[in-house]
């Protein structure tokens, strides 16, 4: 074998080899567990952008990988050359989130296209080794577009296509591309359950995108540290003195549909939250509270979270506290001063957005926003003796800067993205940006 010196002397050779294990192995390559002195070859199966050494993955492999890691919930496996045992990969599954598990492959890009026929080999074991082996009722893997190596062998084990993410990823030497979403369900579980791309979504709402509610210049002094102004919200970075609402409400919540559930929340418990996405910077998380320009109440939260500052995208997520101001298109309203943001000042390319089948108020605003369904991720939590189906959105900075704005009683043209902001005086305040 190829090994190195390290791998061969310091590991028990039999564990090295595909000789004599009955599963988990393919024409050109298997997969087995990581040891130690797996280090040395980090950089053809960490899917990392960044360099390390092989003492800082070994001590990685110590302390975290080790302590965190359950061989039976989340791990990382080895991809191996068969012919001279050399890594040349890894795939990780993580089965926190019960009943979805998710397989992250990485091959090492330095092998080109043998590379893609061994992710496409890998996969087409490690999928059937979750689910039929191990009897899991879903794994999930997402693949580039471009991948078709993959993704003909995924098709080929009746792996199905759920979604594709428009753009998302920046590739290597310039362009973007899409991302897909495999699922590979168990036919058992579908027997019991009936098959979950056959349930239909309840659609409410319009369906129609409307004019951008675009941020406006303030005629005097803005609110106190206001980010960005609408005609009737602003956003500002959530404070201390906001922790209260969250909590209050958080108790008073009447609709149980929109998050699988209520959850009290405590004071500590929300400034621990708000602390944690803004101790970062560049934080993960980019949280705005959203205040009435009238009275500076805070009403609610719009965000994006899981921040990708190298693909350049995220996923957006908004609530009205009070019910009361549910409905009213002031949600609408924060998420386009919150667009404006993302893509005016961070840049980025495009927001994907997910929403519970139950909940088609959200769904009706997104697409309200400017938002285009993109597909549907299955079995995503527990519901009714089921599991939650939910709908997946996403929305380009190229889609939003097309649509028109709202100006007043006038739909003006299209953002081009270097104009200054109309007036406040020059944007009726009110009902006009309710649920039309
Ligand atoms: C989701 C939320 C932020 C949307 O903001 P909003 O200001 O209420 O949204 P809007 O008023 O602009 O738009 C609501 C859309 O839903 C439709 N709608 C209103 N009430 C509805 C109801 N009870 N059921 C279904 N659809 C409804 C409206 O007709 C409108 O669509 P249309 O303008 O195309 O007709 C807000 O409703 C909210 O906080 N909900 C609870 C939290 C939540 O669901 N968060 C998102 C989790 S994915």
């Amino acid at each position: 074998m190829t090994t190195s010196e390290e791998v061969r002397t310091k590991t028990n050779p039999e564990l090295l080899t595909s000789d004599g294990q009955t599963y988990l192995v393919g024409e050109e390559i298997y997969l087995r567990p990581l040891v130690h002195a797996d280090a040395e070859y980090a950089s053809a199966w960490r899917d990392t952008d960044f360099p390390q050494a092989p003492e800082r993955v070994r001590s990685w492999i110590d302390d975290d990988f080790k302590g965190g890691s359950n061989p039976y919930k989340a791990t990382t496996h080895l991809i191996v050359r068969k012919r001279d045992d050399r890594p040349v990969g890894s795939v990780e599954t993580a089965y926190q989130y019960f009943p979805t598990h998710w397989a992250m492959p990485f091959v090492d890009p330095l092998y080109g296209e043998q590379a893609l026929r061994w992710k496409a080999e890998a996969l087409t074991l490690v999928l059937p080794w979750v689910v039929d082996d191990q009897q899991r009722p879903k794994a999930i893997v997402t693949v580039p577009a471009h991948e078709t190596i993959v993704i003909d062998a995924l098709e080929s084990i009746g792996a199905r296509q759920t979604i594709r993410f428009r753009e998302k990823l920046a590739m290597p030497g310039g362009g973007r591309g899409d991302e897909l979403w495999y699922e590979y369900l168990d036919s058992q579980w579908i027997e019991r359950l009936s098959d979950p791309a056959k349930v239909e979504i309840r659609r409410t709402g319009t369906g129609i995108a409307r004019p951008v509610t675009a941020p406006v210049m303030p005629d005097g002094d803005p609110p106190v540290n206001a980010i960005r102004i609408g005609p009737r919200v602003y956003l500002r970075p959530p404070q201390k003195s906001d922790t209260e609402a969250v909590a209050h409400w958080s108790t008073r919540e009447i609709d149980a549909s929109w998050d699988n559930g209520r959850y009290p929340s405590g004071i500590e418990n929300v400034q621990k939250w708000f602390n944690d996405f803004q101790k970062d910077i560049p934080p993960e998380t980019v949280d705005f509270a959203v205040c009435l320009r009238e009275t500076d109440e805070f009403i609610g939260l719009v965000g994006v979270m899981d921040v990708d500052y190298k693909h350049r995208f995220g996923e957006s997520a908004s609530m009205m506290l009070n019910p009361a101001y549910r409905e009213a298109g002031y949600g609408t309203e924060a998420k386009h001063l919150l667009f404006d943001y993302m893509f005016n000042t961070l840049g980025f390319h495009s927001l994907q957005s997910w929403v519970m089948f139950e909940n088609p108020r959200s769904a009706a605003a997104l697409r309200k926003q400017g938002y285009r369904e993109t597909g549907r991720e299955h079995w995503v939590e527990f519901r009714d003796g089921n599991f939650v189906n939910f709908v997946a959105f996403d929305l380009l900075a190229s889609d939003w800067r097309a649509m028109p704005r709202h100006d007043g009683d006038e739909y003006v043209g299209a953002d081009t993205g270097s104009a200054r902001p109309p007036k406040a005086a020059n944007l009726k305040k009110g009902a006009d940006h309710g649920t039309d």
